[in-house]
């Protein structure tokens, strides 16, 4: 039996299999302090984390026993893999089962902000909707439009499966390859109407959206992020919305995360922002605690993962 740690509460059911063994769950609504964290790991042998927690050297050197770390996400960029790659810890992540889901709500996020959904909604509650006026709150259309796609991996490639139902014609800059025509960024944020940022978080795209970048999309173009809100400069945003350099930004991720309410960002009528909700339908939280289980359970066990990062490791 090895002792574990578990960042989250979840579902008894999901928590089942996982019970044959001495287990702790963090009690709290709010992510689990530092501190609680690096005095609970200095027994464990597997921690099942969220993008919350913040597995760095320090705390694994807190960690002499630990084996396995597996994270409820796909993105991993709050764990220093070097380190537990140093220490022989591996890590789990939960792709596949939330591709469709986030590629999904690419496409909420794109056609909210393009079609001005929160501005009318705001108007309707506040007792404003007035007589039909041909050119009121227009926006952009999806339909025959250019989509770029910043990172073509598996969210990227369904965005662009979902694209061509719209009739869009994908361009995308990614490392990998997909759908549509490669081309690097700065030619893609010239061409695109829409653009949606799948990329993952690391040392190359942290920051990768800025004033000059910005500056190079349509004054039309609007922007969507499901990936991780670093890699969006946030002030730069702010500034290029106000001056009216793009017509329109939507953001599931954002930095800081949580946006504090009185963020300038939400005084913008063209920036819609959402919760870190990419991922939120009932059947894929549920299949991704799931997974990150199972990993958990293979790590302890000396099996493979079903999903170990880097997958070829
Ligand atoms: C992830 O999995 O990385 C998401 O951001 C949370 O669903």
């Amino acid at each position: 039996m090895a002792k574990v740690y578990v960042t989250v509460q979840l579902p008894q059911q999901i928590l089942q299999p996982l019970l044959q063994h001495d287990v702790t769950v963090w009690q709290g609504e709010t992510p689990v302090p530092d501190d609680v964290l690096e005095s609970e790991v200095s027994e464990v042998e597997g921690l099942l984390t969220i993008l919350t927690d913040r597995i760095d050297a320090e705390l694994l050197d807190k960690a002499p026993h630990l084996r396995i770390v597996s994270q409820m996400a796909v993105g991993v960029d709050n764990i220093d893999l070097a380190a537990c790659h140093q220490r022989g810890i591996i890590v789990g992540h939960t792709p596949d089962v939330l591709t469709g889901t986030v590629a999904d709500h690419a496409f909420a996020l794109l056609g909210a902000i393009a079609r001005r959904l929160p501005e009318g909604e705001r108007e309707v509650r506040a007792g404003e909707w007035g007589p039909w006026q041909p050119f009121h709150l227009t926006g952009g259309d999806l339909h025959e439009t250019v989509l770029g796609i910043v990172g073509m991996g598996r969210i990227g490639r369904e965005v662009a499966r979902r694209a061509s139902g719209y009739d869009m014609e994908v361009i995308y800059s990614s490392p990998g390859t997909g759908p549509g025509e490669r081309v690097d960024l700065p030619e893609l944020l010239r061409r695109s109407d829409h653009v949606i940022l799948c990329c993952a978080l690391n040392d190359e795209t942290r920051g990768l959206i800025g004033t000059r970048e910005l500056e190079l999309m349509k004054p039309t173009a609007y922007l969507v992020n499901v990936s991780r809100g670093p890699v969006v400069k946030t002030d730069d945003l702010a500034d290029a919305l106000q001056r009216g350099s793009i017509a329109g930004a939507a953001l599931d991720v954002t930095d800081p995360e949580p946006l504090p309410s009185d963020h300038r960002l939400l005084d913008l009528p063209g920036c819609l922002v959402v919760p870190h909700i990419a991922s939120a339908s009932v059947r894929t939280r549920t299949a991704m605690a799931s997974l990150a289980v199972e990993n958990l359970l293979n790590g302890l066990e000396g099996k493979a993962l079903r999903a170990r990062f880097p997958s070829s490791a």
